[in-house]
């Protein structure tokens, strides 16, 4: 373990600290927008201040920040302090957290002054894409550095990270590609691209998340028998085959070849299953005393799991094509997004922030904050499934209406207007669960600051 360096009589603090301090305020913030667009979906003119149409780009980007500032901050904490590696620069990680974060306040300022430009989840103007190509190109560069100089066989976890890292600059370079004319002028080719890219993008993400998930699962533990075993390297390369082909269905009314859709409908849940499997066979594996010690960061983890479950019996329906071309484009798309941002990946990286807050600050958890932690997360998850049921009624509802065509626009709104209040309702219920999850871990990032 890397000690915190002492000098000038001031301590030299982790530059993960920061990483993960801007990703809860970036989740706070974009949840807040989340809840306003919620309300504006039932309540017009609500909030008219900052209406829709930019409360949700708000909204998106902030969480998608919330999901690589913490799943990039444990990386850089993880691989000095956990992998018998020495980063390879320090400096270049401080170079990438400031980039990062002037490009998301640039983002902020051109959503709020309604300056758009981008494709959707990038809506911003696309010059910014800049700062994050050349920001992720820094991270790469720091990683593969640092991990080639490890001379035992890698844990399953660092090809993950390693993978993830590649592919989102591959994907996300792909994503800005409507930029040149050649794919911009051809409608089809268009869509294709975007939404392969779209796809692919967050395969690579997962493969940061579900990297981070076997390493919390292997030092809970405090072995590596997961990151070294047959089963976490066969889910690897199912999620690189996922990464690579999976987003077909994303695209079943697009002109392509039939055979990648056969293979992407083949191979998309797979990936899932194995994950759970993984998840159940650690959990079980667990002693008590362990469970105890760990208990809070262990919750989140087997939370994770219920919700791939949920997840991906949802994902199955909706890889059908007969019932894809219904769904498209209704809630029931915004419960299969927001189910496994929320669901899976965000109580992956809460569990990776309660481990990792604790050890870099070297504070515990008092009881009281240990019970509003354990308070938070039941409240998250069970309002959770109330929120992501009131979806999906709310998206099969419109799915059937518009396909019936007997009603206008407005009326079938107004049949599913229950369901929304509901999702507000809810959505403001798992703002109070986040808070009481994140207000102890705020506490400890701010005592070890000062
Ligand atoms: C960890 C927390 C959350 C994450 C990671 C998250 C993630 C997402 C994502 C990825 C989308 C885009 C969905 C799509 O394009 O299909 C989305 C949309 C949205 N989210 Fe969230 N979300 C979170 C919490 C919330 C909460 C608490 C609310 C409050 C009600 C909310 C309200 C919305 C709304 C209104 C939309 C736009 C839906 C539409 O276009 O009709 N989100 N969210």
């Amino acid at each position: 373990m890397t000690e915190p360096l002492i000098g000038k009589g001031e301590m030299k603090k982790e530059i993960s600290i920061y990483f993960i301090l801007f990703a809860i305020l970036a989740l706070v913030g974009g949840v807040v927008f989340g809840m306003i667009g919620a309300f504006q979906s039932v309540i017009p003119g609500f909030f008219n201040f900052i209406p829709f149409i930019k409360c949700r780009p708000l909204h998106v980007s902030l969480v998608i920040a919330w999901i690589f500032l913490s799943a990039v901050g444990g990386v850089y904490y993880y691989l000095p302090n956990y992998c018998k590696v020495t980063l390879f620069s320090d400096k270049l990680a401080k170079v990438h957290l400031w980039i990062f974060i002037s490009t998301g306040v640039l983002v902020i300022i051109s959503y709020l002054m309604g300056i758009f430009g981008g494709r959707e989840y990038w809506e911003f103007p696309p010059v910014l894409a800049i700062p994050i190509i050349i920001s992720w190109i820094l991270f790469g560069f720091n990683f593969f550095k640092t991990v080639f100089t490890k001379t035992e066989p890698w844990p399953v976890y660092i090809w993950m990270w390693g993978t993830g890292i590649f592919f989102f600059l591959f994907t996300y370079l792909e994503s800005n590609l409507w930029v040149f004319p050649y794919f911009r002028d051809n409608l089809v080719r268009d869509i294709t691209v975007q939404w392969k890219s779209n796809g692919s993008l967050v395969g690579s993400w997962n493969m940061l998340i579900y990297g981070t998930a076997i390493f919390l699962m292997d030092r809970i533990k405090n072995d590596n028998s997961i990151a070294t075993s047959r089963i976490a390297f066969i889910m690897y390369f199912l999620g690189l085959i996922n990464l690579i082909f999976n987003w077909a269905h994303h695209i079943y009314i697009v002109p392509n070849a039939l055979w990648i859709r056969y293979i992407a409908y083949g191979i998309s849940m797979t990936e899932l299953i194995i994950l759970g499997k993984i998840i159940w066979n650690w959990k079980r594996s667990l002693s008590k005393a362990m469970q105890d010690f760990h208990i809070l960061a262990i919750r989140f983890i087997v939370a994770s799991d219920v919700w791939i479950l949920l997840n991906l019996m949802l994902a199955i329906l909706l890889s059908i094509p007969a019932i894809n071309i219904f769904t498209h484009g209704t809630h029931l798309t915004v419960a299969h997004a927001m189910g496994s941002t929320i669901g899976i990946n965000t109580m992956i990286l809460i569990a990776s922030c309660l481990f990792l807050i604790p050890d870099i600050t070297k504070q515990q958890f008092s009881k009281l904050q240990a019970k509003s932690i354990s308070v938070g997360f039941w409240v998250m998850n069970i309002v959770l499934l109330f929120f992501w049921i009131a979806l999906i009624v709310a998206g099969y509802i419109k799915g059937y209406l518009v396909i019936q065509d007997k009603l206008i626009f407005q009326d079938i709104m107004l049949q599913i207007n229950p369901y929304l209040i509901t999702v507000a309702i809810t959505g403001c219920v798992i703002f109070a669960g986040i808070l009481m999850v994140f207000i102890p871990p705020l506490k400890l990032i701010r005592k070890y600051l000062r």
